[in-house]
């Protein structure tokens, strides 16, 4: 087991206790995702959509994604089956080389829980708690105490640069903060993988810039896995890999410098 070094707190954190909630595991395997043959078909009365047409992936522990395409392509799709938010029609993911498709209802829990901490475009934040609770209640839901949790949800509001507004509700908040508070959030239960879903879509461009290269930071200091899904070609300069989806389908996958992207500069 790895750990990390924290900073000076003014908060007077019990910091051994916080360095070993955070520590970073090490469970040997390097692919953290793979998604095999993943189909989705959404159906309406009138309509049947081929989300998905047999998307296939993988992912190292570590890496920094971005699932990048046109709007409506399938990015959206392909994160929530990753993140085991909804089912494939047909294809496996695999999360640990678990096949998520075998879980129980519990498990399933515990995985979107402990596992996997997600990043909207909205943010998600519970408008009526403050930042430190919002950051609070995943570990609540994991059973934490309310102490730790409090130690832990201030240092990863510090760590985001939300340290001056932990008191402060949603509202209170400018658009990057709030981000800066999901992602916090998005972090409570040192998650193995973090899922964002176009991350900087509500954010002006410099704000979505500083949300990257906070993604990436975070990557890099806590070792986690990040999958970004975003329209945000700023990804470009900092994804360890890009996987493009078009119509359903990754047609390439590779380091941002090798690829050869519509729009990219
Ligand atoms: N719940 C749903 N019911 C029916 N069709 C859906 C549903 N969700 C998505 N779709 C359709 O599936 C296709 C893929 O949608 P998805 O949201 O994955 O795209 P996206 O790449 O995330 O787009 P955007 O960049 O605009 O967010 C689209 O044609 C969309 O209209
Ligand atoms: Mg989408």
């Amino acid at each position: 087991m790895s750990t990390l070094a924290l900073p000076e707190s003014p908060h007077g954190l019990n910091h051994q206790l916080v360095d070993e909630l955070l520590a970073v595991p090490d469970h040997g395997s390097k692919i953290v995702v793979r998604a095999v043959g993943l189909t989705k078909v959404y159906r309406t009365a009138s309509h049947e959509t081929h989300a998905l047409r047999g998307a296939s992936l993988t992912v190292k522990r570590g890496e920094y994604i971005a699932i990048m395409g046109p709007s409506g392509s399938g990015k959206s799709t392909l994160f929530n089956l990753v993140g085991a938010l909804s089912r494939p029609t047909s294809g496996k993911v695999y999360i640990d080389q678990v096949d998520i498709a075998q879980l129980d209802h519990d498990e399933l829990a515990w995985l979107r829980c402990r596992k996997i901490g997600y990043i909207f475009q909205t943010y998600n934040l519970l408008r009526v708690m403050t930042c430190l609770e919002n950051v609070m209640l995943p570990m609540a839901f994991a059973g934490l105490d309310s102490d730790t949790a409090r130690d832990k949800a201030a240092w990863l509001l510090e760590r985001v640069g939300l340290g001056h507004r932990i008191l402060h509700k949603p509202t209170e908040l400018s658009g990057g903060q709030q981000q800066r508070c999901a992602i916090a959030r998005a972090l409570a239960n040192s998650p193995d993988i973090v899922l964002a879903d176009e991350p900087t879509g509500n954010l002006d461009s410099r704000t979505g810039e500083e949300m990257i290269a906070l993604l990436a930071q975070l990557q890099h200091d806590l070792g986690v896995t990040v999958i970004s899904a975003t329209h945000d070609h700023k990804m470009l300069q900092r994804a360890d890999r890009i996987l493009w989806i078009q119509d359903g389908l990754i047609v390439k996958d590779g380091k941002p410098a090798d690829l050869e992207l519509p729009g990219a500069h």
